[in-house]
Parts: structure tokens; sequence; C-alpha cells
């Protein structure tokens, strides 16, 4: 009797612990020999390939069920008008670069909860969003009925766009995206195909050099009892070459969990620039956004770029 009930006790702990083993490895083989392949798939031929590929569809399901269940909780963090990263530091650089929108045809690619979509619907500009979240689509047809703004929402993948044809809009905007996604070439390229000739594209990222969520931190010193944030010392970086797929959980505005971690994907800043060379796009700008007052509370991003923004015309 002890042995059996030693056996299943044995059976309990040990259980879990395996199952974690398992994920981690499937997970490592997973997204190594996917990124392997992704970097062997450059060629428009094996592109076709690459997203039939049994790998990328069980990465991309993998992602897209995270962004789904923590739709409620990102939709609160963004509370309709972005935190106040967004706000004082990304989203002012990103108006400069769109430029005049009014009666322009814009797709806001990897829209989320769709408050930049209904902003520049609100400026001016004939706007369609896709998301490949239907928690996060269903979420933005919500808010634009309740601000009665007009809004083409699709639930789409940025990777492979099947909602919409060629050379269709003067304006791609990509807020944030292209770090979660696992084929950069891919979205690119589609950017590239749905844009008018000489249309615009602007994307944003976190700036991959200084991410303290990927291969960097800040060394802290104590907290300000002002801004209630550590003061930064100075920010430490390794591996900046390795670009590869890491998970982080994020907090609500009320300091809880996200119920599923996200996907990140650390790129390196050339490989973002080779991408747009290699999809037939011409840079127009890069920009590294510094806030827009001297608000303590932005100390550590006043020193070093949290975001990075790159505007590219279709050629
Ligand atoms: C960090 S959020 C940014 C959302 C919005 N652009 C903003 O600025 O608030 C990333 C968004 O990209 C979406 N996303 C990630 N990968 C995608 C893909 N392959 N196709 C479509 N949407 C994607 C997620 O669902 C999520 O809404």
């Amino acid at each position: 009797m002890f042995k059996r009930r030693g056996a299943k006790l044995a059976t309990m702990v040990l259980t879990p612990v395996r199952n974690k083993l398992a994920t981690a490895v499937v997970r490592r083989v997973e997204h190594r020999s996917f990124l392997q392949f992704t970097h062997n798939c450059e060629k428009q031929a094996f592109r076709k390939l690459q997203k039939s590929c049994v790998l990328f569809k069980i990465m991309d399901e993998r992602i897209r069920e995270q962004w789904d269940s923590n739709a409620e909780a990102f939709s609160g963090l963004i509370d309709g008008e972005g935190t106040p990263h967004h706000r004082k530091i990304l989203n002012p650089c990103v108006e400069v670069l769109l430029g005049d929108v009014v009666g322009k045809k814009l797709l806001d690619a990897g829209s989320g909860e769709g408050y930049l979509a209904r902003y520049y619907a609100k400026k001016g500009a004939d706007v369609t969003a896709i998301d490949f979240s239907q928690r996060l689509i269903e979420a933005s047809e919500q808010m634009s009925e309740k601000e009665g703004v007009t809004v083409d929402y699709r639930v789409d993948n940025v990777c492979y766009i099947e909602s919409v044809p060629n050379v269709e809009f003067d304006i791609v905007l990509s807020n944030l995206v292209l770090l979660n996604v696992p084929l950069l070439n891919d979205a690119i390229h589609e950017f590239h195909r749905v844009l008018k000739a000489e249309g615009v594209l602007v994307f944003s990222i976190v700036h991959p050099a200084f991410n303290f969520f990927g291969p960097g931190s800040w060394e802290m010193g104590e907290k300000d009892p002002k801004t209630q944030r550590r003061e930064g010392l100075h920010f430490k970086i390794d591996r900046y070459f390795e670009e590869e797929e890491y998970e982080r959980y994020w907090k609500t505005r009320e300091g809880e969990m996200f119920p599923e971690p996200i996907s990140f994907f650390h790129r390196t800043l050339s490989t973002y620039f080779n991408s747009l060379s290699s999809a037939g796009f011409q840079l127009l700008a890069f920009a590294e956004p510094q806030p827009i007052d001297d608000d303590p509370f932005f100390d550590r991003e006043s020193r070093i770029p949290f975001f990075a923004v790159f505007k590219a015309q279709k050629i």
C-alpha cells in the first residue's frame, strides 16, 4: 500500500515537472528550427512554402492565442488612449512621420484595441484596421460604435494579409507589432504589396538595442518617492546579435499579471533596415523619439531611446 501511495505521490510531483520540461524543449526546438528555416527562406518562391510550414502554423496559432487571452487586460492597459509611454514619447513622433492623413486610405496593421485607427479616422483618414485577434477586433468594434467613428475592422494576419488586394493604401501604419511577429520579411512584403506606388509605411518597435525585455536591462538604484520609479543607474547590454524569441508577462495598470505571456522576437536594427530595402522600400526617416517634456518620470527614457520608428516609401 505504501508503495502504491509513494508511486502516486511521485507521479503527482513529477508529472508537472516533466510536462514543463517537455514544453520547454518543444518550444526551443520549434523556434530554433523555425528561425533557421526563416533565415533560409528569403527568396519569394520559398516564402509560400514557409507559410504552409507546420512549425509556422503552430507558432502563429500559439501567438494568436496569447493575444486573444490577453485581449481584455491589453484593452484595459491601453484604455482608449495608450499608456503614458505611448502618449508622451511614441505617438507624437508617429503622428509627425505620418504627416497629413486627411482623405488618405490608411491601413492600421496589427491594430490591437484600435485606438490609433480611431484617432486617425477622426483626423480624416479612411481607415481599415486588421488584427489576428478576434477578441481585440470585437473590442475595437465596440469602442468605435461607442465613439461614433467609422473604421473597417477585419480579422487578418499581417504576415499574409488575405482581406486586402494589391495596391490599395496610401499609408500603412504598424505600431509596436513587428517585434511580435515571427515572419518579419513576410509582413514587410505584405505592406509593400498593399501600398500604392510611393505609398508610405510607418512602423514602430521597442528599440532593440536598449530593450530590457530583450538583450538588456537597467542597473537600478533607489525608488524616487516623487515618481515612484527606481532610478536608472546605467543600462547593461549583451548578446545583441542573438536574434531569438522570448516571452514576457505584462502587467495591468493595477499591477496584475496578464493571463498569458507575450512572445517577442528580438532582431538587430540592421535586420529591420535590410528587410525594408529587400522588399523594395526606400528609407525616408528613422527616429528615436524622446519624451515630449521634461517629466522626471521619464528620466530613463530621456537618456536612452525606448522606441524606434521607421518611415519608408514604396519604390
Ligand atoms: C503591442 S500590440 C500593438 C497594438 C496597436 N498597434 C497599438 O499600438 O496599441 C500588438 C498587436 O499586434 C497584433 N498581432 C501580433 N501578431 C500579429 C499578426 N501576425 N497578425 C495580425 N496581428 C498581429 C496583436 O494581436 C496585438 O493586437
